[in-house]
């Protein structure tokens, strides 16, 4: 079973403002003229269904049955396969691949990373875009090591406690999951790993895939990088790209 298998129907209340990161998404494909893009992770389509909508024709990889099944409910025709970031072969090319919300890094180690890199390089055109939102982890575990955060929803019961906390190379996520069932609660909880991987060490890597890095941000808003106080690193990659 897929670790997202257990966390799927309670995903989407964790995240509810992942709209306000959309626009940007949807602003640099249309400024570098990318039209088709293939989404890995796509999830429960919190990106997906909103640049469909915004006129971008995406079509996404997913390794959990459960969040393709709650992305499907919600657009039956947005086009998701089942399958592995870290081995694809979808026989076609794309111009532009998402790696959001720090997928890259759902992998176990950099061998995995590398394995991920070289099918995205497979999957884009020419000049294809490679769009990576990265954690910056210095500063998340500076400001949230140990720390919990509570979501809830009244209207369907359910409640997800988050708890951060760094454990040897990996920054975890513990999601515990109360979900009204019949007259109880149902309760599990679900560790989400994160691998902590030096900036450098990833940029490394991407070129070292065939990828130049043209522009960096420090979040999906549009903020300028800066290492000392941006949680995310977006980094905007071109297949045979030249490096700024
Ligand atoms: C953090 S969620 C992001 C979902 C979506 N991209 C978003 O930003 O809302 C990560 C997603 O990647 C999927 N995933 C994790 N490892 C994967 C793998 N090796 N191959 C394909 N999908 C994977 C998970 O099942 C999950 O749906």
């Amino acid at each position: 079973m897929a670790t997202y298998d257990q966390i799927g129907d309670a995903y989407d209340l964790v995240y509810p403002d992942t709209g306000d990161r959309v626009p940007f998404v949807a602003k640099v494909l249309k400024n570098f003229g990318k039209q088709t893009v293939l989404e890995l992770g796509i999830g429960s389509g919190l990106f997906a269904i909103p640049l469909t909508k915004s006129g971008l024709n995406v079509e996404g990889l997913e390794i959990s049955e459960v969040m393709l099944d709650v992305m499907r409910k919600k657009a039956p025709d947005l086009n998701a396969y089942q399958g592995d970031i870290r081995d694809f072969s979808l026989g076609k090319q794309y111009e532009a691949v998402l790696a959001l919300s720090s997928i890259l890094v759902l992998l176990k180690d950099q061998q995995e990373i590398k394995r991920c890199l070289r099918c995205v390089y497979e999957h884009l055109e020419p000049e294809g875009l490679l769009l990576l939102e990265l954690p910056n982890h210095p500063v998340e575990i500076a400001q949230s090591n140990n720390s919990q955060e509570v979501f809830s929803n009244d209207g369907n019961g359910t409640v997800v406690v988050i708890q951060s906390g760094v454990e040897g190379e990996f920054w975890t996520e513990t999601w515990h999951i109360l979900k009204r069932d019949g007259d109880g609660f149902s309760y599990e909880n679900v560790l989400c790993r994160e691998l902590i991987c030096p900036p450098e060490t990833l940029i490394e890597q991407i070129k070292e895939a065939g990828f130049g890095v043209i522009e960096e941000y420090g979040d999906l808003l549009g903020s300028p990088f800066d290492a000392e106080s941006s949680w995310r690193r977006v980094l905007i990659c071109r297949k045979n790209g030249v490096t700024a």
